[in-house]
């Protein structure tokens, strides 16, 4: 078992990032680096009223060598979140996506290497690229990687560098590749918290293509305990794929949304399809569960919406002040 004192969190303002940060201040005793350059999707009140004890922040850029320099040797390990996340974004511009998730993680990797420090890489089902609706298999650790859009593309590579690290330098890393995360604290530039933040406002949900492309959804705190498991029991140079059997179609998730706001399920406008739209995403996480004894808590996933629909309720000034511009650039590509 591998106890580290201290991690650096990359990302550790994010979304998942900062529900893991306060996974790990909640339940264990490690101190936590968050790194985080505080983009558009960065919020420091994601990690607000955390311990200071625990929890330091750093703002900073993944693809700064000079800082990583600094602060990777004072750590056991880093936990590497930081990335440019949303397919939408790469595909009106693919280049920061090309920076931060290929540039940053060979920074992270040739620093890691350096000082001799565990790397735990956080990566997406989408390198395998998707299945057919019909198709009775899900992806496995040994599925061949095909992703599809400029995101999933730089995920896919970050994801070879990190293996060829491994094989080739001796690096000790360790990567999971993890599905459709919700929970709260997620920018609403996606589909869940756009749909819920539009209801709030009044205005109609919108709906990709047919609407019948599945995703496999998995609350954020059973991702974080995932990761966890692995940075602290997984084998080094090993892949594990996390999901909680999920599976759900967008129009299934809508309509249950619309449900809980008490409104008619036909309540929403279609939408230009995504270019590229990736079909079916589907986990197959038995080597988590059989190795590393990992259970998902959060299986209700009515539930589970609720409580996430009851957050945006009652945070509306967190996202609020995002909600314009995003919607603005929706409009600016037809969604
Ligand atoms: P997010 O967009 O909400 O957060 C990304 C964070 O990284 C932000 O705080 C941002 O400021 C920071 N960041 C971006 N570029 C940076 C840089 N160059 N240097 C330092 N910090 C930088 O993303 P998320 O949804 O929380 O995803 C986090 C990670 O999990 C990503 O690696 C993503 O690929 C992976 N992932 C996400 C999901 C999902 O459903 N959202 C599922 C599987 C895997
Ligand atoms: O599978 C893991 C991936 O899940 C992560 O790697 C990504 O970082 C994360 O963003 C997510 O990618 P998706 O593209 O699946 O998520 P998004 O929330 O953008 O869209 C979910 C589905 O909903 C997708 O089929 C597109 C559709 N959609 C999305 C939006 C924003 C709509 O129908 N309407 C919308 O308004």
């Amino acid at each position: 078992m591998f106890e580290p004192g201290r991690i650096i969190v990359t990302g550790g303002a994010g979304f998942i990032g900062s529900n893991f940060v306060r996974w790990v201040v909640e339940n264990t005793d490690t101190h936590v680096t968050v790194l985080d350059k505080l983009t558009y999707a960065g919020n420091l009140e994601n990690i607000a009223g955390l311990p200071e004890e625990r929890v330091t922040f750093a703002l900073g850029d993944v693809c700064d060598e000079g800082l990583l320099e600094k602060l990777v040797p004072e750590v056991d390990a880093v936990v590497h979140f930081a990335a440019e996340s949303h397919n939408d974004n790469s595909i009106a511009d693919s280049q920061p996506f090309l920076r931060t998730n290929v540039g940053g993680t060979y920074q992270l990797l040739e620093t890691c290497r350096r000082h001799g420090r565990r790397l735990h890489h956080v990566s997406t089902d989408e390198v395998y690229g998707d299945l057919a609706l019909d198709d009775p298999t899900r992806f496995t650790e040994e599925t061949p990687y095909r992703p599809s859009s400029p995101y999933s593309s730089t995920k896919a590579a970050s994801d070879m560098l990190v293996r060829a690290w491994v094989r080739t330098y001796g690096v000790c890393a360790t990567i999971s590749n993890c599905s459709n995360n919700y929970g709260p604290y997620q920018h609403v530039e996606k589909f869940i918290p756009r749909q819920i933040t539009n209801l709030i406002d009044g205005a109609r949900p919108k709906l990709y293509g047919d609407g019948l492309n599945v995703r496999d959804w998995i609350h954020t705190e059973d991702h974080s305990s995932a990761v966890w498991a692995i940075l602290t029991g997984g084998r080094p140079g090993e892949t594990y794929l996390v999901g909680a059997d999920g599976e759900r179609s967008n129009i299934s998730v809508l309509r249950e949304i619309l449900k809980a706001f008490g409104m008619a399920e036909e309540v929403f406008d279609w939408v230009r399809d995504r270019p590229g739209h990736d079909r079916r995403y589907a986990i197959d996480p038995t080597k988590l569960r059989t190795e590393l004894g990992w259970v998902p808590r959060h299986t209700n996933f009515a539930e589970g919406l609720a409580a996430t629909i009851q957050w945006y309720r009652d945070n509306e000034a967190w996202w609020r002040p995002v909600k314009k511009a995003t919607e603005a650039k929706y409009a600016e590509q037809g969604r």
